[in-house]
């Protein structure tokens, strides 16, 4: 048996890390893309504790690619830490500062790359197509990774102001800070002030969230034409998204975001780009 031959048969392999990693809906939807498309491959969880994430990246270079590792999505808690051990890191995962998306190149070095961005705007934009970033001012509830990918995206798609409401007012100041004057940030205790005259809104904390807090937010402040996102997506619809819909609000659930940040993922990974259907929604939800 030649070489050659050999390297055919090794099926391409993706995975995503995290600690833990049990309840990632990743490998349903990849794996569900793998049956749709026809393609050979295996997705995995792959359980890595923090202390081993380094070793973990260098066999990945190495004896993981030799089987035919392509790469892994990142998950909590490595978005962060992985960096330092990449060989490199495109423009926008470094501004975001955290990557969801590692790839294996052909010549054994890593890429680390963050597909949140595209998962968060092109499920609004999915949802409701004729939404323009640039459309008015754009509230945003948190200043963790998710808002960060959330910041970044808005700004790139010439959100004209973004109202950053935050319970620690530091870490949104520090947000200000960083990404410029079309940043305003705001204690909690302002949100009437900030729903004012936005054209959206959107949870990036945990609250809401099953097992956390509730989110507490007044939305009579909220104009009739804005959007609410939510990117927590259990329960599907949150309480914050139920409410809005009571109001009239044209609404966008966390779920999809998630399957859309997979499209880039898988593409790196298997070579295809794949849809968000009805079926996908289906399999990733099943028990
Ligand atoms: P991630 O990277 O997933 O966004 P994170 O960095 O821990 O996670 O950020 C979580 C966000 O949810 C933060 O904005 C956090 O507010 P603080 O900066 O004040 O910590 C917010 N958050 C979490 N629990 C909260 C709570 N009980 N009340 C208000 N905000 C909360």
């Amino acid at each position: 048996m030649t070489s050659d031959s050999q390297k055919d048969e090794v099926l391409p392999r993706a995975g995503v890390i995290g600690w833990p990693v049990q309840h990632s809906r990743s490998p349903k939807m990849h794996g569900f893309w793998l049956a749709k498309y026809g393609l050979p491959g295996r997705y995995d969880k792959l359980p890595v504790p923090p202390e081993d994430l380094a070793a973990f990246l260098s066999a990945l270079k190495t004896s993981m690619a030799s089987e035919g590792f392509r790469g892994v999505n990142v998950t909590l808690p490595h978005k962060v830490a992985a960096m330092e051990y990449l060989d490199e890191i495109t423009p926008l995962a470094r501004r975001i500062g955290a990557v969801n998306t590692i790839t294996v190149r052909a010549d054994g070095t890593l890429l680390g790359d963050n597909t949140d961005i595209f998962g968060f705007l092109e499920n609004i934009r999915e949802a409701h197509p004729e939404w323009r970033a640039s459309s008015g001012p754009a509230v945003l509830l948190g200043a963790g990774g998710g808002a960060r990918a959330a910041l970044v995206g808005l700004l790139d798609q010439g959100a004209p102001e973004i109202r950053l409401l935050n319970r620690t007012l530091e870490k949104a100041e520090a947000l200000a800070e960083e990404f410029g004057d079309r940043v305003t940030p705001l204690a909690w205790d302002r949100a009437a002030e900030a729903l004012e005259g936005a054209a959206l809104l959107a949870n990036t904390t945990s609250l809401g969230m099953m097992g956390q807090p509730p989110l507490d937010l007044e939305l009579n402040a909220l104009p009739q034409a804005a959007i609410v996102a939510d990117i927590v997506y259990s329960p599907l619809e949150t309480d914050l998204l139920r409410r809005a819909a009571q109001r009239g609000h044209r609404v966008v659930e966390g779920l999809d975001m998630l399957l859309h940040q997979g499209r880039p993922a898988f593409e790196a990974f298997f070579g295809l780009r794949p849809d968000v259907t009805p079926a996908l929604r289906e399999a990733v939800l099943a028990p």
